[in-house]
């Protein structure tokens, strides 16, 4: 007979035969794979026979999520990753190489610009930011020097801007570049953006794919040949997503609907209320028909999702006010999730700016940002309400002029952020 530890850790080890089929995804929780004999493996291991070896490299359950994945974008592949920039640096690096040129939104998540200036740039990557609603402009750009990359989101900070994905597609291609897009905000229930035209998709599963604050992941999908090079980037750099991580996203995914419908359905309700109210300069979401991509965002997206932002009167005071003063959404970073999120970006993300800076950079002192959760509208609705006054009456005990829009400040103030100030932007 073997030796007691001999027999403890092949019966531990043991994986259970089994013939009915789970209705989850189980979760591999193994980072090595056995294989029949050397040259299986040697064929596994080589990417020549499909299968696993070494969890860096595969693993079952992710390659569920990716299927999953893949379907629901209508791609012929998808790579899973740790997080959303680990996805993003691949997609990025999977098209780039050294001396390239790639044009980017100045609506851009901070972490991608600092990634696209401070990480690719000393690699000799150079980036030209434009507005990407501003199709003359974006033309421009690209016509000015041979670029391989033209970089949007479908739905941007700090003022939801909306990227006509279909336009600058067919300007990106006209001029040989790639169109790769961070879908997040609007999640591949809202937008499929393969399907306008888009070379590589790129999303951060943190946020509505998983749609409850408890994991990071990201994606990115794309053709079949796209996608290979994608993953030699995964299996090179090793942003991995763990085996526990893409069964939680796997969860999140099959209500990704039902939860998008939620969410567009109390942010549209919000939306038009908070139009209405005293102490409310501008309300931004893709409902509305004051929204300055109000006919791209009809045709491009099949609702309007749960990222809305809306400029206080009074200022940085009643910004930072309102929020104090909110009860049931949570006071932190990220979005997408069940939970309603509300950030004052001119009291944390761009606290350092003095608010001639802001004006400078077209950002209200009084802009929140909120990605709306599953709550009760009424219970939203009755928690902004006290929120609003604690505001005005700030606002009035500081005695801040009752407009909240710098004088002078673009429709769409995202598009003219100088570099300085969206750098710091984080989620
Ligand atoms: C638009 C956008 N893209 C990418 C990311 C990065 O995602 P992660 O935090 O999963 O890396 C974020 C995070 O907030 C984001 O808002």
């Amino acid at each position: 007979m073997k030796g007691f530890s001999t027999r403890a850790i092949q019966a531990a080890t043991r994986a259970p035969k089994v013939d009915q089929h789970p209705n989850s995804v189980p979760i591999y929780q193994a980072v090595t794979f056995s294989s029949a004999d050397a040259e299986e493996l040697g064929e596994v291991t080589s990417g020549r026979t499909p299968g696993y070896a070494y969890g860096r490299i595969a693993n079952p359950t992710d390659t569920a999520l990716e299927e999953a994945i893949a379907e629901i974008h209508g791609a012929e592949a998808a790579q899973v990753f740790a997080s959303g920039m680990a996805a993003i640096h691949a997609a990025l690096v999977s098209v780039v190489s050294a001396g390239d040129r790639i044009v980017s939104t100045r609506a851009v998540y901070g972490s991608t610009r600092s990634q696209l200036i401070n990480l690719l740039g000393r690699f000799g990557v150079t980036v030209e930011f434009v507005d990407a609603t501003d199709h003359e402009a974006v033309e421009r750009a690209l016509a000015a020097a041979p670029t391989r990359m033209l970089y949007v989101e479908t739905i941007a900070n700090p003022t939801i801007v909306v990227t006509d994905i279909a336009a600058l597609a067919r300007i990106a291609h006209r001029h040989g570049a790639a169109l790769v897009v961070d879908n997040t905000f609007a999640s591949a229930y809202l937008c499929r953006p393969l399907e306008l035209g888009a070379d590589l998709v790129a999303e951060s599963a943190t946020k509505f794919m998983s749609g409850h604050s408890d994991v990071l992941g990201g994606v990115v999908v794309g053709s079949r040949e796209r996608i290979a090079r994608v993953r030699s980037v995964q299996i090179d750099t090793g942003g991995t997503l763990a085996p526990f991580a893409a069964f939680l996203i796997l969860r999140g995914l099959a209500t990704l609907a039902v939860r998008m419908d939620r969410h567009t359905a109390t942010a549209t309700a919000l939306a038009a209320w908070l139009e209405g109210q005293p102490g409310i300069e501008r309300v931004f979401h893709p409902s509305l028909a004051s929204h300055p991509q109000a006919a791209v965002c009809a045709a491009q997206l099949r609702s309007a999702g749960g990222m809305l932002a809306f400029e206080l009167a009074g200022g940085r005071v009643a910004g930072r006010a309102f929020v104090d003063a909110l009860t049931i959404p949570e006071r932190t970073a990220s979005l997408g999730s069940i939970h309603t999120i509300v950030a004052h970006p001119p009291s944390t993300t761009h606290r350092q700016l003095t608010d001639a800076e802001l004006t400078e950079t077209g950002i209200a002192a009084g802009l929140l940002r909120c990605s709306v959760g599953l709550e009760d509208l009424q219970d939203l609705q009755a928690d902004f309400t006290n929120a609003l006054e604690a505001a005005r009456r700030a606002a009035a005990d500081a005695g801040t002029p009752a407009t909240g829009a710098p004088p002078g400040a673009p429709a769409s103030p995202i598009a003219d952020l100088p570099e300085r100030a969206t750098a710091a932007v984080r989620p």
